[in-house]
Formats: C-alpha cells, structure tokens, sequence
C-alpha cells in the first residue's frame, strides 16, 4: 500500500482511520485521539514507534507494524494533517470532586512531593505546545496508562522529564488527573 505518491488522506482512511478515526477522534478508549496534536509531538512519536525508541506494550502492538514502512515525508504529511484537526471533547461525566482534586495537580502540582504543575509545560488549555502533548479530550484510560509507562518503565525514553514528573503520584493522583484532562 505505502508507496512514496499516496496522497495523505488516502494514507489516513486505509492505515489509521479504523482505530484513530478520519479526523483523530476515536470512539474508542483503547486508541488515543490524534487530533489537534502538536505536528512536533506527532513527528517525534511517529519516528519513535518506527525506530522502536518508544516500546511501551500497545505502541508495540499496533503502532510498529503500521509505521515500519512509511517514509518521513509520509510521517510529515500525516503529522500535519492531524495537527490541523479539531479535537472534540469527551461525552463523559465524572465526578466533581475527582475533577477538582485532578485540576489542582494539573494547575499546581503537589509542592510537599515535589511534583511540578503540569501546565508549566503541557499549557494553559492542555493544549500541548511543540514536542508536549496536548492532553485536554485525552481518553483518561489512555492517560492513565501512559503515566504508568512513564512511572514505571523505561519503554518511552522521550518521556524522562515525565519520570520525575510521575514518580512520586500516587494511582488516585493519576486517576484524578487524567479525568481532570479527559474533561477538558
Ligand atoms: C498510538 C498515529 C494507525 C492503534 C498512536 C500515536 C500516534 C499514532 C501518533 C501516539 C499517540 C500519543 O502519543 O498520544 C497513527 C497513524 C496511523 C495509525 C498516523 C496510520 C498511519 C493505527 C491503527 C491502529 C492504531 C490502524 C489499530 C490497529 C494505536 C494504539 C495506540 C496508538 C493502540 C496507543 C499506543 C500506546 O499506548 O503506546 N498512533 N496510528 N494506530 N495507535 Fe496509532
Ligand atoms: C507526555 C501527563 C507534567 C513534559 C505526557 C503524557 C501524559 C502526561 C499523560 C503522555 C501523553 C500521550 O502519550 O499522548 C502529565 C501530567 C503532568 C505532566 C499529568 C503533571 C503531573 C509535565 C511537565 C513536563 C512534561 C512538568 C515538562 C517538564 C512532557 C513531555 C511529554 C509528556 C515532553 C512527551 C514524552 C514523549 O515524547 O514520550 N505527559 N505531564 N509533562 N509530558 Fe507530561
């Protein structure tokens, strides 16, 4: 299928549509949504998962396969297309007082565990910037799962300062925060 002229869209709806959806708003909780992505975080992640740098187990999974044949100007191309898209917010409701809990740690951190706020660098909106992620829509099951790769492996070697970051939350942080963004 991947041959060097295939338009970008063509690429999308054959290779990543059925899991990331057309625009990068999956339905389901099991693909995180592409859309409105930073190009550089896409870029970097699409790189990592084809030169086998970021092997948590589900990048693995699905994502090796899909990008050992594309090309940097196809990983170009669809980095730009996800970035321009416009990412749509969750349908799901939580608890207020989870919501509450996950956006003090998100604007403050928890200064007695030396844990930095994460809008420092993922933004206001958590709308990520360059090589930060946005996290604002993000599936929390998603989120979560990655702050536990961050956590506890070594699989996304991209993800240091999310080391330090992540070391010192507990499992309620995490969930907490994760909700928190998957509400924005
Ligand atoms: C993760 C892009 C096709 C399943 C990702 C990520 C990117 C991406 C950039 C990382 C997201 C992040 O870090 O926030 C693409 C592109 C595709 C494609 C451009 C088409 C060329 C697919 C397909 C599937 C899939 C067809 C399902 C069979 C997944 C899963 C993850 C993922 C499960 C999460 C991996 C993890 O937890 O580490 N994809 N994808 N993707 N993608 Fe794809
Ligand atoms: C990635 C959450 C603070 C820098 C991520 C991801 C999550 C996350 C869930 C993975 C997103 C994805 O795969 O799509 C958080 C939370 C924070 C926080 C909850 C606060 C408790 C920070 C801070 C920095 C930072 C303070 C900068 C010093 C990054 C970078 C990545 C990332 C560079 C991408 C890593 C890679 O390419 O593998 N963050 N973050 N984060 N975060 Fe954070």
């Amino acid at each position: 299928l991947v041959t060097q002229h295939v338009p970008t869209k063509t690429i999308v709806m054959q290779l990543c549509s059925n899991c990331h959806g057309m625009t990068g708003n999956s339905n389901s909780p099991n693909f995180p949504n592409l859309a409105g992505q930073p190009e550089a975080y896409l870029i970097s992640q699409l790189q990592g998962f084809r030169a086998h740098t970021r092997s948590d187990k589900d990048g693995y999974d699905y994502m090796w396969g899909i990008t050992a044949n594309l090309s940097d100007a196809q990983i170009q191309g669809l980095a730009t297309y996800f970035s321009e898209q416009t990412a749509q917010t969750s349908k799901n409701v939580f608890l207020p007082e989870k919501l509450a809990r996950g956006q003090e740690i998100y604007e403050h951190g928890i200064p007695e565990k030396e844990v930095p706020a994460c809008v420092a660098c993922h933004g206001a909106k958590a709308e990520g910037n360059q090589i930060f992620p946005r996290l604002a829509g993000q599936h929390s099951t998603y989120l979560l799962k990655q702050l536990n790769v961050f956590q506890n492996t070594e699989q996304r070697p991209n993800g240091a300062m999310m080391k330090g970051v992540s070391h010192a939350l507990t499992k309620e942080n995490m969930d907490d925060v994760s909700h928190y963004l998957e509400s924005m």
